[in-house]
Order: structure tokens, then C-alpha cells, then sequence
């Protein structure tokens, strides 16, 4: 990146940056078993603080630990990493960098560009990544053909949740179109049961959104999302997913509030609603209320998006530094991608592994269904908007903002929506004039 845009970028980063104090949070060790004396120290930052997320963080922990790495920790609470982003950036400002950050989806490119991230061509080229990683996680690690971040694990954003009792009771099945999902939120309502778990948090909203969206297809999913064209945004099907979050708004009968989203899991699995749409991190949090797959709630796609995979994958990335933490760096770089890790890991996580020769057999169903169908490659998978798969962080941020806008204020019209949308698209896309990024894997178009 040329002196001139550094300089831009880096004072833009200073104007976005909230810098209230958490950006020197506490670092802290976490939880490990007793092994051989650590031989080198990495800070991780991260934002996996839910019961399940820590479970999982600690996991790595202790494999690291066994290879004589200890993992300091740097939890920065908030879903969906909006405090950690800033966090990191303040930090980095500050010249504190940490050894290791998760860093996901196009936000790596972006570090990238600014020349701070540790290139792990070496790890990657000497394990042989690109014969065993799916080739879209490849595309997504690299910038400017070089390996720029470790990938841990591939969530399914498009995860349907049901309550198996309830459905079972009420003699429902999960439903498979936007006219089932109706059907079934119908009958849901007049047994007294919430239909659908749901926060009005502004990611949150954005995710149901997607799903939303994917209902017409990953191709033009990727119109609105990746390419931001301002045609899209105008289009039928985009005024048909802005009627249809409002309906689903709708059957929360005004009380949807701000949760978290551990709180949004926590009600259905108290049953206090008979679906969620989430990430499949909500299995592993599910798990947390004692709760199994195909026991106490089944899993499907969301509502019309069967066979089709909105995808956040996990990835960290390295800081450069001084270069004194690069063997540790690497040598957790090679661990986190090893089968026997990637399996247990994302066992843990709820998500699937980013390797194309995993065991789908010691998968339980939901996550096999996930991992089979991300496989079928990019025409059918979606990158998440909300989970920085798709723009990058700034566009991101507005695009959430402009849904989240709809979502709250009754009085905005889906017209008004679609035109802000598009005005917006027009405005990003005026300095790439539309030229892809990294998401955008069919690029040969
Ligand atoms: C995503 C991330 C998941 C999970 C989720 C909720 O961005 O990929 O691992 O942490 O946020 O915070």
C-alpha cells in the first residue's frame, strides 16, 4: 500500500476507534493443565467468551501448552467480534500489538495492506495447506498470493434450530420455504409459544437478514453483499427480504429486545421459543444447557436455504513485530491446522473443520450436513456480510447499520431502505469502481 493510503487508512482506523480503556484489557493466562514449562509465550486476542467459545479457546490452550507455547489470554467480550475489532485497533495504534489475533474474512486483507501481518507462506507451502484445505478457505488466508492467517474452522451461518418436543407436540415439521416458516410461526403463536428466538442487536438483525436474502440464491446474494451493486439493492427480491425481516419483527409482538446473542440461545433452550436462527456456535453453546442434537432440538437450513452454505470462518492471524515470537508463531500456525486439532476443536466449537479430508462419520448430523454441503464448493456457498466474509469493515458496518436502521424505525419504508442501501453501494463502490475483493471467489466473471 502506497505511504499516502497507509497514512489515510491509519488515521481513519484512529477516527473509528473507540478507545474507552478496554483496548488495555486485561491479559490474562488461561485455564491449562500442568505440562513441560512453556518455552515461549503468544498473547491471543480473541472474542470467544461464552461458555462454549472459553471451552473451545482453552482447548487450544492446552495443545499449545503441550507444545511448550503458553497462550495469553485476550478475551475481548461481544459477538460477532464488534468490541474485539476495535480493540485491536487501538491497540495496534498504541503499538501493542498482540502475537496472534482472530482476524476474519476480508478484515485480513485490510491488516494486510498495512504491511504488519506475519506471512506464513513457509508453514503453508512446507505443510502442503493448499492440497488439503477447501479451496475457497485457501482463496480466503491468501492475499496477494501470500498466506496471511491460519483458518480454524468453517461456521454455518444459515442453521435453523427447532425444539424437538415442542414440534413433536404440536405435530410440526421444520420448515423448508418462507411460506412453511410462516405456517409454522402461525401455529407456534396460537399455542402461546414465541415463534422465534431473536434479539433486535444490530449484527443480529443483519444475520437474519442474510439468511433472508439467501433465500433467492447465492449468485444473488453475492450481488447485494459482495459486489454492492446498486441494481441489486433496487431489485424485487431485496424489497421482498426488507417485507419479510419486518414480518418476522412482527411475531415477536414488540418485544424483541437488545440480547446477546448466548441470551437469545439461552430462550430457546429454556423453550421460551420454538426456533433460532444462528450460527451453529449456538450448538455449542446449546450444549452448555445440557442440550444434544437430534435429542432435544433438531438442526436444518434456514427456511428456503437448504443445499446452500452461509459461511464465517475462524482464522487467526500473526503481528509481525520484531520477529522475536515468529518460531512459536509458526509453530502454532502448523498446529491449528492438523486433523486430530481441526476435529476436536471444532467438535467443541460447532463448527466443521476447514479440511477437505475430515471424517464427516464422527460428525454428529448437523454439522455433517454443514461440512457435506460447504463442499460442494463455491456455487453454493455465501459469504456472511455481518461476519466481514463479504465487504469490507467499513462497508460492513454501514450496511449493518442501514438494517438495523429499518428493523427499529417502523416509519421507514422498504422504498427508503432499498434507496439508502443503493446510495450506500454507490458511495463504496466509487473508490474500487467495483473491482473484487477477496470474497469474491467467482471473480472470473
Ligand atoms: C463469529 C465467529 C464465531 C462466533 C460468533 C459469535 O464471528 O465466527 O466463532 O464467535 O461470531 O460471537
Amino acid at each position: 500500500m502506497p505511504g499516502r493510503w497507509r497514512r489515510a487508512w491509519l488515521l481513519g482506523l484512529l477516527a473509528a476507534c473507540a478507545c474507552d480503556g478496554n483496548a488495555l484489557a486485561a491479559v490474562q493466562p488461561a485455564a491449562q493443565p500442568a505440562a513441560a514449562a512453556p518455552s515461549a509465550s503468544l498473547q491471543v486476542l480473541h472474542w470467544w467468551t461464552s461458555a462454549s467459545e472459553r471451552k473451545a479457546a482453552d482447548l487450544l490452550a492446552a495443545r499449545l501448552l503441550e507444545e511448550r507455547i503458553d497462550w495469553q489470554d485476550a478475551a475481548i467480550p461481544g459477538g460477532a467480534g464488534i468490541g474485539a475489532g476495535k480493540v485491536l485497533k487501538g491497540r495496534v495504534l498504541a503499538g501493542d500489538a498482540p502475537e496472534a489475533a482472530q482476524m476474519i474474512g476480508v478484515s485480513i486483507a485490510e491488516w494486510a495492506d498495512l504491511g504488519l501481518l506475519l506471512e506464513l507462506d513457509n508453514v503453508a507451502s512446507a505443510g502442503n495447506w493448499q492440497r488439503f484445505l477447501f479451496p475457497s478457505i485457501d482463496a480466503l488466508i491468501r492475499h496477494r498470493r501470500h498466506t496471511m492467517a491460519v483458518p480454524l474452522g468453517i461456521h454455518r451461518v444459515n442453521s435453523l434450530f427447532y425444539n424437538r418436543a415442542l414440534f413433536a407436540r404440536l405435530k410440526l415439521a421444520p420448515p423448508q420455504s418462507w411460506r412453511e416458516f410462516e405456517a409454522v410461526a402461525a401455529r407456534l403463536r396460537a399455542a402461546g409459544v414465541q415463534p422465534l428466538a431473536q434479539s433486535s442487536e444490530a449484527w443480529q438483525v443483519a444475520a437474519l437478514f442474510e439468511n433472508l436474502v439467501l433465500i433467492n440464491g447465492p449468485a444473488f446474494y453475492r450481488e447485494l453483499f459482495v459486489r454492492r451493486s446498486a441494481a441489486a439493492a433496487a431489485d424485487p427480491r431485496t424489497a421482498e427480504a426488507l417485507t419479510r425481516l419486518r414480518i418476522v419483527k412482527g411475531w415477536g409482538r414488540g418485544q424483541l429486545e437488545e440480547r446477546g446473542w448466548t441470551d437469545v440461545v439461552g430462550r430457546f433452550a429454556r423453550g421460551q421459543a420454538g426456533m433460532l436462527i444462528m450460527g451453529d456456535w449456538a450448538k455449542a453453546e446449546l450444549a452448555e444447557y445440557g442440550q444434544a442434537p437430534e435429542r432435544d432440538y433438531g438442526c436444518a437450513a434456514a427456511p428456503g436455504t437448504a443445499g446452500y452454505h452461509l459461511y464465517s470462518v475462524d482464522t487467526f492471524a500473526m503481528f509481525a513485530g520484531d520477529y522475536r515470537h515468529q518460531g512459536a508463531q509458526e509453530k502454532m500456525a502448523r498446529l491449528l491446522v492438523t486433523p486430530a486439532l481441526q476435529a476436536d476443536f471444532n467438535a467443541l466449537k460447532g463448527a466443521v473443520p476447514v479440511r477437505r479430508d475430515a471424517e464427516p462419520a464422527r460428525m454428529d448430523a448437523c454439522a455433517r450436513a454443514s461440512w457435506t454441503t460447504f463442499a460442494r464448493g463455491a456455487a453454493v456457498q455465501a459469504p456472511s456480510m455481518v461476519h466481514r466474509m463479504a465487504t469490507d469493515e467499513a462497508s460492513r458496518d454501514a450496511i449493518i447499520a442501514e438494517l438495523h436502521r429499518f428493523f427499529i424505525d417502523e416509519r421507514a419504508t422498504v422504498e427508503q431502505a432499498q434507496r439508502r442501501l443503493a446510495a450506500l453501494f454507490r458511495l463504496f463502490n466509487l473508490g474500487t469502481q467495483g473491482a473484487p475483493v477477496a470474497q469474491d471467489i467467482d471473480r472470473g466473471r
